[in-house]
């Protein structure tokens, strides 16, 4: 086998306008079917997208023999119970973030994937693919901005639609779970470590029950790191390291998708470096997870990342709820 064989759970406009155009360009990816709630939709974007079958329902494409790996942009009430179907159908899974709604759902999927020790399953947190992020890791790495005292990250959008997913309580909406999930992630990426104690204000839109604006802090040992997250506000997503020497600034730290994204290396006010970058994440997500297949080896971010993010995101809720500081 020299190219995984993959099949896609669902329509969704994820998969549709970015992460299946962007595997289709990858060297280790075939997109070779699609599944649909709808039979006439799977086959209305399987003929757009160029995918040879179309099934009208996911459990259809889970018993095709000839689909190695699966990819989930499902809502995210959908992730475990799907993820795990796909396991039990023999298939590798990539499922969207966040992996779960909650921890409690994200171990539950860690004791399933045991059962399933030579299928690989990684959350789909497609930012630490694209190369800025090689970039700013390599300046940490050679400590050009000393220690880092704190991260301070925003990720924001307007969408007020309550037809959208993003607007049902329920399903799983809400900017934390979509959004936030980035600003959590990425500040344990950066320290590679784990926070050790949380506290969060959010405002919840009062019709659709969802959280529209969080604010919060992770302390970290010797450092702490502050977020924002919004689903009704101006549209933006920055990133800011800041050290005892020196301060990165990332412009477009989380979903570029084609744009050129500029890093900058600042010190004492001035940028001493500047770096731009293009590239598709998806395809270079979707070649990374292919090729842990192929030659069998750890996929690049392991379930357990996916499970310590889970964890943060809900004492955040509760930090929220209780107005207090939560300890992990
Ligand atoms: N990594 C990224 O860059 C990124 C960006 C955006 C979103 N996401 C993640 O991707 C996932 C999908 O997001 P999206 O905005 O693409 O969603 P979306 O367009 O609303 O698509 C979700 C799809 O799920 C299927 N579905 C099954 N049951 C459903 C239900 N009860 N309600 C709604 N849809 C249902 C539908 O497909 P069928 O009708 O075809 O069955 C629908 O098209 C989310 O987990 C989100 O967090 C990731």
């Amino acid at each position: 086998m020299d190219m995984v064989r993959w099949g896609v759970l669902s329509t969704a406009n994820i998969g549709t306008e970015h992460v299946i155009p962007g595997m289709q360009k990858g060297k280790l990816c075939s997109v070779e079917a699609i599944a649909s709630r709808s039979k006439e939709k799977a086959e209305r974007v399987a003929a757009q997208l160029d995918i040879e079958k179309a099934y009208g329902s996911y459990e259809q494409l889970l018993a095709d023999a000839n689909i190695d790996a699966i990819y989930i942009p499902l809502p995210n009430h959908m992730h475990v119970e799907w993820t795990i179907e796909a396991l039990e159908a023999g298939k590798h899974v990539l499922c969207e973030k966040p992996i779960s709604m909650n921890r409690e759902e994200a171990e539950k999927l860690a004791r399933s994937v045991e059962d399933f020790p030579d299928l690989k399953v990684m959350e789909a947190f497609m930012y630490r693919f694209h190369p800025q992020w090689d970039q700013v890791k390599q300046w940490l790495k050679e400590e050009k901005v000393g220690r880092i005292t704190s991260i301070d990250s925003i990720f924001t959008y307007f969408n007020n639609n309550p037809d959208n997913i993003r607007n049902k309580a329920e399903i799983g909406g809400g900017g934390m779970l979509d959004i936030g999930c980035y600003c959590l992630s990425a500040s344990r990426y950066i320290l590679h470590d784990e926070p050790v104690q949380v506290f969060a204000e959010m405002d919840f839109d009062p019709e659709f029950e969802t959280d529209r604006l969080a604010t919060g802090v992770l302390t970290f040992p010797g450092c702490s790191a502050t977020f924002t997250c919004s689903t009704q506000s101006s549209p933006t997503q920055k990133l800011t390291i800041l050290g005892t020497e020196g301060i990165i600034e990332m412009d477009i730290p989380f979903n570029p998708l084609l744009a050129t994204t500029t890093v900058y290396l600042k010190k004492d006010g001035e940028i001493v470096e500047k770096k731009e970058f293009s590239a598709d994440h998806y395809t270079l997500q979707g070649d990374a997870f292919s090729k842990a297949i192929l030659d069998d080896t750890e996929v690049p971010t392991p379930l357990e990342d996916a499970l310590a993010n889970m964890k943060v995101i809900d004492a955040l809720f509760e930090s929220a709820k209780r107005q207090a500081v939560i300890k992990l």
